[in-house]
């Protein structure tokens, strides 16, 4: 039989966000493919619900509680992590809040926090996690960026971007200071992925899905689940050439002009 190129086992991945989402997604998918996943969320009984459910199906999961903003909580997390499991081969850096405003309003104090959730708490996890792997001489690392990342998206997410743009630069920049030593980093940049709080924003301004869904040729808003097929391609030796990659996931919205036909409208 050919090897598994999508085989986890053996393998541990740490997995922020994991209670819900695209990280609840990502940590059922790489569990699913054989690795052990600490799974870490803020909210404690919703990251020990999704380790139960990959326990269930017979997989490895451990969950644990962490806020991802606080440092000493970081450190504990990563000391829990060398303890437990003694080694990490992938991280997914998922959990990030933002605030959002309009430009001309926003306080510095909400910059600041968006900054520090995106930017600095995930530089901070990724750098305890990039030393482990340097030190094994092998790793993956993936952060969830955004459209916004490399497009602007107005609607008062000005702090949003700046912190996603900053995401996707510290991809390029780790990418090109790790990767001869063995560690991958690249990043996911999803559109509108149906979560609760895109819910109740669509609930609140009825013309926003369908906003949305003008510029997706797929012809559908996002759920987590799309994110487990990418997420188990980067973290196993599947895309052990790929590094520094920013991948959209996003129905073609990336690749569409705001002017584009979409569809077979073209015909009426
Ligand atoms: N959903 C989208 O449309 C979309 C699109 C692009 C990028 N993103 C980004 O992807 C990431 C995940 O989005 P999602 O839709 O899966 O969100 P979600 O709201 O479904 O899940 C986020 C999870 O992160 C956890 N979390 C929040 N703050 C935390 C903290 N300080 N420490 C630990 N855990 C924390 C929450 O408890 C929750 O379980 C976010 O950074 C988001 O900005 C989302």
């Amino acid at each position: 039989m050919s090897e598994n190129l999508f085989d986890l086992r053996g393998r541990v991945a740490l997995v922020t966000g994991a209670a819900s989402g695209m990280g609840r997604a990502m940590s059922l998918a790489l569990a699913d493919a054989g690795a052990h996943v600490l799974m870490v969320d803020i909210n404690a009984a919703g990251a020990e619900a999704t380790a139960a459910e990959a326990r269930k199906a017979g997989h490895l999961a451990t969950a644990t509680s962490c806020d991802m903003t606080s440092i000493p909580a970081v450190d504990e997390l990563f000391a829990r992590l060398d303890r437990d499991l003694g080694r990490i081969d992938f991280l997914g850096n998922v959990a990030g809040e933002a605030v959002r405003g309009r430009p001309e309003e926003i306080s510095l104090a909400d910059v600041q926090s968006t900054i520090h959730n995106l930017v600095i708490s995930r530089f901070y996890c990724t750098q305890q996690a990039g030393r482990r792997m340097l030190k094994q001489g092998r790793g993956s690392i993936v952060s969830i960026g955004s459209l916004a990342s490399i497009t602007a998206l107005g609607r008062g997410h000005i702090a949003y971007s700046m912190g996603m743009g900053a995401v996707v630069q510290m991809t390029r920049e780790l990418s090109t200071e790790w990767s001869a030593r063995g560690v991958r980093v690249n990043a996911i940049l999803p559109a509108q992925v149906v979560n609760p709080g895109l819910e109740k924003r669509m609930a609140a301004d009825p013309t926003l899905r369908d906003r949305f869904l003008s510029g997706i040729p797929a012809g559908r808003l996002g759920t987590p689940d799309d994110i487990k097929g990418l997420a188990l391609f980067l973290a196993s030796d599947a895309s052990s050439w790929i590094t520094g990659a920013l991948f959209p996931m996003d129905g073609g919205n990336l690749a569409c002009n705001a002017g584009a036909t979409m569809g077979e409208h073209w015909l009426l």
